[in-house]
């Protein structure tokens, strides 16, 4: 796959472009092109009669006869528009031999620059582009964002650039111009404008700029779900899009992290096995740090921040530190691995009560309370015991929990390489290396888990199917694909 095209608005006002081309695509193009006050000369031997009266009003400079490379000279685009391939050819050819960025109408591979769908309001434009691959999904995503957008963002995008240079004054530090520019887009100034009131928009502006100059750091602990990025909740979403400074775990998906505000300094905090608590306490120091200088630091968790997270510890080293935060919870790997498995964690004919237990060290899993843990009509979902399995298994058994109740290991929960390994206790850790089964997983154990087969993958993720590994048959294991 080719690399993605680099998106750039032009400044095109009074400089020249050259269009090549006197029929009705060249006419579309030369409007486009005067309504951002480029200089537009039109290269072909005759023109459609609208560009003929541009020309005769001495809008456009017409250079008439068959395409002449020297056409090019002084030009900072040519638009090829002609309905004779071998001469759109033959300009793009002549513009990549001088340097110049050259599109050929409905030829993609000779375009070196593209002409996006747009959106505009106002001052504001939004330009999609499919690399050429897709225009007319391209064309439709226009529709849809059309509908979507409010049109008064084009008074509010206006409105704010007026208001730039007494912000720089006022708000010297970038930081903390960004959070008060933030808080009047999402303020009583952006609701005054979409209802066209000037006065409440000032208003809004006055007290604005009475705030405080100084940078006002905080930090938002934020679930980040357990991978798939439709489970990131719209609070999370909107924390990531005002990160200065994103702290994550490794479990968190790549998608997810996507969704940060480009600018924002993205650092990774593993955690690695031996300097756990070392590490630990470097991640308060960060996260401290930053919000002292000011930042909006996004601690991001995979899942839910209080649920095996730490989310805890750290929000205690904020409050010891007079730090202001947030929190905002995740989508759970149990609730997501439970419904992305098809398993009703409790169906109310199976199970009353699920636990949520951790069991990731010999430690964790000497203090759980296993006679509680093997009672029947409850399911357990399991955190970060991948290698525990074995003990998992002989401890339930050992409280009388059956060996044949069933269980589902979810490895990569929610995320397009999700995987369902099935069995029953009695061969847990053996069915769980037979298949590799690897973290992050998450057990589900219970009368539940067999009930995954039977569900219908009602939030699987787009991209792929998860594949199901059922129990092994007495000679070989079967692999099903899920609807
Ligand atoms: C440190 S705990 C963090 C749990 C997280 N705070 C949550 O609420 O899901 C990490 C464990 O969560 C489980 N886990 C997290 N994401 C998962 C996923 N996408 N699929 C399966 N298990 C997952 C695994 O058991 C993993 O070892």
């Amino acid at each position: 796959m080719s690399a993605p095209l680099f998106p750039a608005f032009l400044d095109l006002a009074g400089r020249r472009v050259l269009l090549v081309g006197g029929g009705v695509v060249a006419r579309r193009k030369a409007e486009a092109l005067l309504e951002s006050g480029a200089e537009v000369v039109v290269g072909a031997p005759a023109l459609v009669p609208e560009l003929a009266r541009a020309v005769a009003e001495g809008r456009l400079t017409h250079r008439a006869g068959p395409f002449s490379p020297d056409w090019l000279d002084g030009a900072w685009l040519v638009i090829a528009a002609t309905d004779d391939a071998a001469v759109n050819a033959r300009v793009a050819r002549e513009a990549e031999a001088r340097r110049i960025w050259a599109n050929v109408v409905d030829d993609t591979p000779r375009c070196t620059f593209q002409v996006p769908a747009r959106v505009e309001r106002g001052p504001l434009q939004v330009a999609i582009s499919s690399r050429g691959e897709a225009p007319m999904l391209a064309r439709w995503l226009r529709e849809q964002l059309e509908t979507e957008l409010d049109p008064t963002l084009g008074a509010l995008a206006a409105w704010l650039g007026g208001k730039r240079e007494a912000l720089r004054q006022r708000f010297p530090d970038a930081t903390r111009r960004r959070q008060v520019i933030e808080a009047l887009i999402r303020g009583p100034a952006a609701d005054a404008l979409r209802s066209g009131d000037i006065d409440g928009a000032e208003h809004a502006f006055e007290a604005a700029l009475a705030e405080d100059a100084t940078p006002r750091g905080r930090v938002i602990l934020v679930g980040a779900g357990p991978g798939d990025p439709g489970l990131l909740t719209l609070r999370g979403l909107r924390a990531l899009n005002q990160a200065d400074v994103v702290l994550h775990d490794r479990l968190v998906s790549r998608e997810v992290l996507a969704l940060a505000r480009r600018d924002a300094e993205k650092i990774e905090v593993a955690k690695e096995a031996g300097t756990h608590h070392t590490t630990q306490q470097r991640i308060h120091e960060l996260l401290i740090e930053h919000a002292r200088a000011g930042k909006t630091v996004v601690r991001l968790k995979g899942g839910d921040p209080f649920v095996f997270g730490r989310g805890g510890e750290e929000l205690q080293a904020l409050r010891a530190a007079g730090i202001p935060y947030e929190v905002v919870p995740g989508i759970t790997a149990a609730l997501a691995c439970g419904a992305y498995a098809g398993i009703p964690l409790t169906h109310r004919e199976h199970a009353q009560s699920v636990r949520l237990v951790t069991a990731h060290c010999r430690n964790s899993i000497d203090t759980l309370d296993w006679i509680a843990l093997a009672q029947e009509r409850q399911t357990l979902a399991v955190y970060m015991g991948v290698q525990g399995l074995d003990t998992i298994r002989d401890r339930l058994l050992e409280h009388g929990r059956s060996p044949t109740t069933p269980f589902a290991l979810v490895e990569n929960g929610s995320r397009a390489n999700q995987r369902v390994v099935l069995g029953t206790l009695a061969a847990l850790p053996e069915r769980a290396a037979a298949e590799q089964v690897r973290s992050p997983a998450l057990l589900i154990l219970g009368e539940v888990a067999a009930l995954a087969k039977d569900l219908h993958w009602f939030g699987a993720p787009p991209s792929s199917p998860p594949v199901m590994l059922s129990p092994p048959a007495p000679t070989a294991a079967t692999l099903t694909l899920a609807a």
